[in-house]
């Protein structure tokens, strides 16, 4: 194989591919899957915001969060969109575009809530089985790596300590300037609880694919992580290291 073979098939692989990112809130997953869609030229899908803007239905409809059977109803007569954005992904629930009303915190707890119940996974990982179904995507969330895309060709699990994605979750909020900052320690208290929902549910509980690679950021720089991801996924590639 000539180099400039070698270097299309590169590309080619890239254009194809299914970078899962996983691991607990706060870890940086959303700021490493951006900057690796753009590099790499692939679509960015966060999951998360999927669960989100079901968790949103559930609330304004006001449907229990520990019903499982009014949940699964809920699901049946819900339709909900990810569509890749230049920053963030576009949501849609139900035809209205919610991605502005779902980062707040009663929305978080409560898609960590409903993201228990198996009927309701079931039908996430089915969307998000059809959107990422002819690759080129960078999807992140918690079982992407595990459940919805076991044989994606690089799986990284992002991980930090609790009190580092803490103190980077309450320096966002600061920057983002549209709420007051909740004092840090009920920050890093909301994390630990959401984490601890996340990791020990039954259903595909968060935690790394047996072939993941493990990138804890807690002593990295924001351009450190970068640098570190990118390294992993052009790993994989091979010789043209991407796919410009
Ligand atoms: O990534 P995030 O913080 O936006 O996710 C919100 C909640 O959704 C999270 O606490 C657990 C759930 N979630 C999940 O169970 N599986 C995913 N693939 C993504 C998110």
């Amino acid at each position: 194989m000539t180099g400039n073979d070698s270097r299309t098939a590169a590309a080619e692989r890239a254009r194809k591919m299914i970078v899962a990112i996983d691991g607990p809130a706060g870890a940086g997953k959303s700021t490493i899957a951006r900057h690796l869609a753009r590099h790499f030229g692939l679509l960015n899908l966060e999951t998360g915001a999927m669960y989100r803007a079901f968790a949103l239905k559930a609330l304004r409809s006001a449907v229990p969060l520990d019903d499982a059977k009014a949940l699964e109803e809920l699901a049946g007569e819900t339709e909900i969109r990810l569509e890749p954005g230049e920053e963030e992904n576009l949501v849609l629930l139900d035809g209205e575009d919610v991605s502005g009303l779902i980062r707040n915190p009663t929305v978080t707890e409560a898609a960590s809530r409903v993201s228990t119940f198996p009927a309701v996974r079931a039908w996430m990982v089915r969307l998000q089985q059809q959107v990422g179904e002819r690759g080129g995507v960078v999807m992140e969330g918690r079982d992407i790596g595990t459940v919805v895309f076991p044989n994606a060709e690089v799986k990284i699990f992002l991980d930090a300590a609790p009190e580092v994605r803490g103190q980077r979750r309450y320096e966002q909020i600061g920057q983002q300037g549209s709420a007051p900052t909740p004092p840090p320690e009920e920050i890093l208290r909301d994390l630990r609880t959401r984490d601890e929902r996340d990791r020990n549910r039954k259903d595909s509980p968060l935690k790394p694919a047996p072939d993941a690679v493990f990138l804890d950021s807690t002593n990295m720089s924001l351009d450190q992580a970068l640098a570190a991801a990118e390294a992993i996924v052009a790993k994989k590639l091979g010789p043209a290291k991407n796919a410009s």
